[in-house]
């Protein structure tokens, strides 16, 4: 399966999703993750510590790719609609790492609308940094995504200190040795248990009833 992290805008945990992500696929078979964006942030992090799967550049990532059955990409920030189309064309799914932010809720909903049209079935929104109650934010975002028929995960990600620790000590959450990096690493678990479901049941349906079904019914 290909995942690709991207997000119109810089800091909402593209990064920090795409090492998470690779980390629980990474359970399941063999994955890599491409860094694909030039600030190498992902292979930075690695180099502090040590990570549970391979990374590449994309220089190396073609000629990699083959060896895993997991590949997740991390991308540069603010790609436009055409980045955005391609991006999509070029996975199984597009994870959309958005934060409650109330202030740019309406460009939000615009760009992620426009991604509606270009690939519908092929991308959903994870909110990240979500603030603990009774912040409400996280909650009103879902709402206001939802009615926009925009496709966004069940499970969400706090905001938790953990997952600096994780960056500092260049592993995933996983492997931190706290409580609460604990609830963080449950957190990135839930979605990809989500991504994996999701993938088994398309896979289901294109062999029983044909792509263009398949792709109606990803849609909901
Ligand atoms: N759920 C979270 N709770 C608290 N801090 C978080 C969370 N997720 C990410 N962070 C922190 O937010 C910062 C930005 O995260 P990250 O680097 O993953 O974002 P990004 O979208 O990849 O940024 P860029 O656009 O620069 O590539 C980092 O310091 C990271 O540790
Ligand atoms: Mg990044």
């Amino acid at each position: 399966m290909f995942v690709s992290i991207a997000s119109y805008k810089g800091g909402v945990a593209k990064t920090t999703t795409a090492v998470h992500l690779a980390t629980y696929l990474q359970t399941l078979a063999p994955t890599l993750l491409i860094d694909g964006d030039q600030n190498r942030s992902a292979t930075r992090w690695a180099k502090r510590g040590s990570m549970p799967f391979v990374i590449a550049d994309e220089k190396e990532a073609a000629y990699q790719a083959r060896n895993f059955t997991h590949v997740v990409i991390d991308t540069a920030a603010r790609p436009d609609s055409d980045d955005f189309e391609a991006l999509a064309k070029g996975c199984d799914l597009l994870v959309i790492p958005t934060t409650p932010a109330v202030l740019d809720t309406d460009v939000l909903i615009l760009t992620l609308s426009a991604i509606n049209r270009i690939a519908p079935n092929k991308y959903r929104v994870l909110l990240t940094k979500v603030p603990p109650p009774p912040e409400t934010e996280g909650k009103e975002l879902r709402e206001e995504l939802q009615r926009q028929g925009i496709p966004v995960f069940v499970a969400e990600i706090p905001r938790l200190k953990a997952f600096e620790r994780g960056v500092t000590d260049g592993v995933p959450v996983s492997t931190v040795h706290h409580k609460i990096a604990k609830r963080a690493w449950e957190a990135y678990e839930q979605v990809g248990k989500q991504i994996t479901t999701r993938h088994r049941e398309i896979n289901k349906l294109t062999s029983k009833v044909g792509k263009k079904e398949t792709a109606r019914i990803a849609r909901k």
